[in-house]
């Protein structure tokens, strides 16, 4: 690979009252060009990442950080979308825009204003990115699908309630420590496990301690070549970067097997010449505990059906030997669809610069995985960063 990423920014994940899909995008942008140390003239690119549309009436928003400074007038700029994987797609676009020659400098920025809804309204824009025709109808939105594939998982491999429940400990454990999170506390074992009037059932076995939120916020990158970047302050380079989509409709897919999820993950580990025990942690796309749980499978750190070992073991916990989602994940951290690809990638970029914040950083970062997925395991990206020097 020869592109790195030079800046960033991360605004604080929630509900954000007050705030627009506009004015996250022009404070993200803003912060990741200032970050990086270059002027809005120098960008030559940009891509916006915003998911389906729907959950609020803005819903053209390629120009937006143009409203950031008057130098951004007449850039080319583009909105990207795929499912909850949009925030990477925008990256990847703009990596696919460095390697043609075309910028030298690409802003790319991921947003989402989900909670202007209710979580019912919020279900029903979220279950677009399922095979409508076949799909929409189960109850509880996008978590209808999950809790169809968790139920599937559970007949196969057994009940995995416990390690559900653990996966949710864990991320809000990690999450509790990082300041741009949606939840920033812990939650007892007992709570996340034990149905309640506070933990009731949302779709089959999952609880709503094993999703993530509706979830307002934005994050920013500037990307740029490597030759570039080694004159720059600080800089990340992709070692890989890799994209697989598979079929849609889940009846054409054994759901629990993560066969794209898998696919993305051994294409990267091949181009980078690692092993996955190499990297130093993964920030993983945990929409749902038992998305997590399977992704454990999926990018070869256990056996099928074995998933549950890494959390129980404690493979998976900060100081494990495979640390997943020290950030708190996007069920701790929240998952504002356009921009949880792009936050995914700013918590990794600031691990492996050392300059995560206090409590979160983790002692020796070196190697970082970053999965972001769109839809039921369909679209699927994953990079491997490190830094440039
Ligand atoms: N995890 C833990 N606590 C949560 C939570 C979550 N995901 N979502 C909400 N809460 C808490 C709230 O903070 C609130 O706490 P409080 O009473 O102490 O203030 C309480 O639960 C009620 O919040 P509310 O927003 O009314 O909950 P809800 O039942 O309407 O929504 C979900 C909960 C899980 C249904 C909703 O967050 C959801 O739909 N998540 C999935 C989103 C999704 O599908 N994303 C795409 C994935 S691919």
């Amino acid at each position: 690979m020869t592109a790195c990423i030079v800046g960033w920014s991360h605004g604080k994940f929630g509900k954000l009252d007050g705030e627009t899909s506009e004015s996250l995008i022009v404070k993200a942008a803003s912060e990741a060009i200032a970050h990086a140390g270059i002027e809005p003239r120098d960008v030559d690119v940009i891509y916006v990442g915003n998911m389906n549309g729907g959950f609020v009436r803005q819903e053209f928003h390629s120009s937006l950080p143009l409203q950031a400074h008057p130098d951004l007038r007449f850039k080319p700029s583009t909105r990207v979308e795929n499912a909850c994987a949009t925030g990477s797609a925008a990256i990847h676009m703009g990596l696919n825009t460095l390697a043609a020659g075309k910028a030298r400098f690409v802003l790319v920025v991921g947003v989402e204003k989900m909670t202007e809804l209710n979580s019912t309204q919020a279900g029903e824009v979220l279950i677009k990115a399922s095979y409508v025709a076949e799909e929409a109808n189960i109850e509880a939105g996008f978590a209808g699908i999950f809790g169809k594939i968790t139920s599937a998982y559970f007949q196969r491999y057994g009940d995995k309630s416990d390690a559900l429940a653990r996966i949710a400990v864990k991320a809000h454990r990690n999450g509790a420590k990082n300041p741009y999170a949606h939840f920033q506390k812990e939650f007892a074992y007992d709570f996340c496990r034990t149905p309640s009037d506070k933990n009731p059932f949302v779709a089959g076995p999952l609880k709503r301690t094993d999703c993530s939120p509706v979830t307002d916020g934005a994050a920013a990158v500037i990307l740029t070549d490597v030759g570039t970047a080694l004159g720059m302050k600080q800089a990340i380079a992709f070692r890989a970067a890799e994209h697989v989509n598979d079929f849609l409709p889940m009846s054409k897919r054994d759901i629990i097997k993560f066969e794209g999820p898998q696919l993305a993950w051994q294409q990267a580990l091949k181009s980078a010449h690692l092993d996955l025990l190499d990297l130093s942690f993964v920030e993983s796309h945990d929409c749902f505990t038992s998305a997590e749980l399977i992704e454990y499978e999926a990018m070869g750190l256990t056996a099928p059906g074995e998933g549950e070992r890494a959390i129980l073991e404690g493979w998976v916990e900060r100081d494990g030997k495979l640390p997943v989602n020290v950030s708190g994940g996007l069920k701790a951290k929240g998952h504002p669809v356009g921009a949880t690809g792009v936050s995914m990638h700013v918590m990794a970029a600031m691990q492996l610069a050392g300059t995560a914040p206090e409590g979160l950083q983790l002692p020796k970062a070196k190697l970082g995985g970053v999965f972001n997925m769109g839809g039921a395991a369909v679209a699927n990206y994953v990079s491997i960063l490190e830094p440039l020097r």
